[in-house]
């Protein structure tokens, strides 16, 4: 039972970014007409995005139910379900979440990329940061925690669902029908708030969950966080040669500067999966508060 919660915790943090960040970079991309083209597609990832986004929602809150319960014919009982959604914190946010899901559905469905399916989107990523380690937490401090898991979610949401209409677009310059440059300037500028955002946030989920910082070495937690930051400097190396290296060689050998770009782009996406990996398992471990 337990080895499913953060499988689950991963498609509901995967999804919800994707539709976040996917939705939020399109809309601010440059050029609208190339950013147009890469629609039709793009709607389908938001729909199966906001489908996996509530399915996800509804499948870990039968978890919870069993797990309340220890059997797993209670995940489908109307009577425990029900006490998990009215008589804990994680029902009671997970009557939200359900709600938000089902109508980013149905927005993804009749709008596509839109601000509409972007507001739906905000809420359904930020709640998760009131179910996590960073609502344990009484009065101001707890607070100022969840605000801080709020802004990590969103900032990490904002870098790899953008990647997705990113990757889009850049596809469609390989096939000569946009320039690459703007995009890429664009995303880079984009991008770069997101990582500070992610950096100063996740510095301050450190010294919340690790005391003493010791623990970054001597417990499962902190080593788990030690393999999810090496991946993270990964992705921010990716990043810098996209950004110093690619993008001021298009101009002069377009044609294999963009082909590399996609494929360094699909690297970005596959480690900033693990990325959510390490970060589903992490919240399945005890803090390292000594
Ligand atoms: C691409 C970069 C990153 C992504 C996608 C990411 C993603 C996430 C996600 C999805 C969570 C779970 C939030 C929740 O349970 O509500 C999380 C929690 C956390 N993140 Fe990050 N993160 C990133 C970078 C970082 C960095 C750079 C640090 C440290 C400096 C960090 C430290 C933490 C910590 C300590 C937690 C708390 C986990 C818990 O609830 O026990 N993250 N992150």
């Amino acid at each position: 039972m337990e080895a499913a919660i953060p499988v689950l915790l991963w498609v509901n943090f995967a999804s919800s970014m994707a539709l976040f960040g996917g939705c939020g970079f399109r809309l601010l991309a440059p050029e609208r007409a190339a950013a147009a083209a890469i629609d039709p597609v793009l709607r389908c990832i938001l729909i199966g995005a906001a489908v996996l986004a509530l399915l996800g929602a509804l499948a870990l809150l039968g978890v919870e139910a069993a797990a309340m319960a220890d059997d797993w014919s209670a995940a489908v009982d109307p009577d425990t379900v029900g006490d998990v959604l009215t008589s804990t914190t994680f029902g009671q946010v997970w009557v939200w979440r359900l709600i938000l899901g089902a109508l980013a559905v149905a927005a993804a469905v009749r709008l596509g990329p839109h601000w509409a399916v972007l507001g739906l989107a905000v809420p359904l990523l930020a709640t998760l940061a009131l179910t996590g380690h960073a609502a344990m937490g009484e009065g101001v401090p707890g607070l100022f925690h969840r605000a801080n898991q709020m802004v990590h979610l969103l900032a990490a949401g904002a870098w790899l669902g953008g990647l997705i209409p990113l990757a889009l677009l850049v596809r469609r310059a390989q096939a000569g029908r946009a320039g690459t440059e703007p995009v890429l300037r664009r995303f880079s500028a984009y991008g770069t708030v997101a990582v500070l955002l992610i950096l100063a946030s996740g510095c301050v989920n450190t010294f919340a969950l690790i005391d003493p910082l010791s623990g970054l070495f001597s417990t499962p937690y902190g080593n788990v966080l030690l393999a999810k930051l090496a991946l993270v400097a990964s992705m921010i190396g990716i990043a810098l040669v996209n950004r110093l290296i690619l993008l001021p060689s298009l101009s002069a050998r377009e044609g294999e500067a963009v082909a590399r770009l996609r494929r360094s782009l699909a690297i970005e996406i596959v480690a900033g999966a693990l990325v959510l990996a390490a970060a589903s398992l992490l919240g399945t471990l005890a803090p390292a508060i000594a």
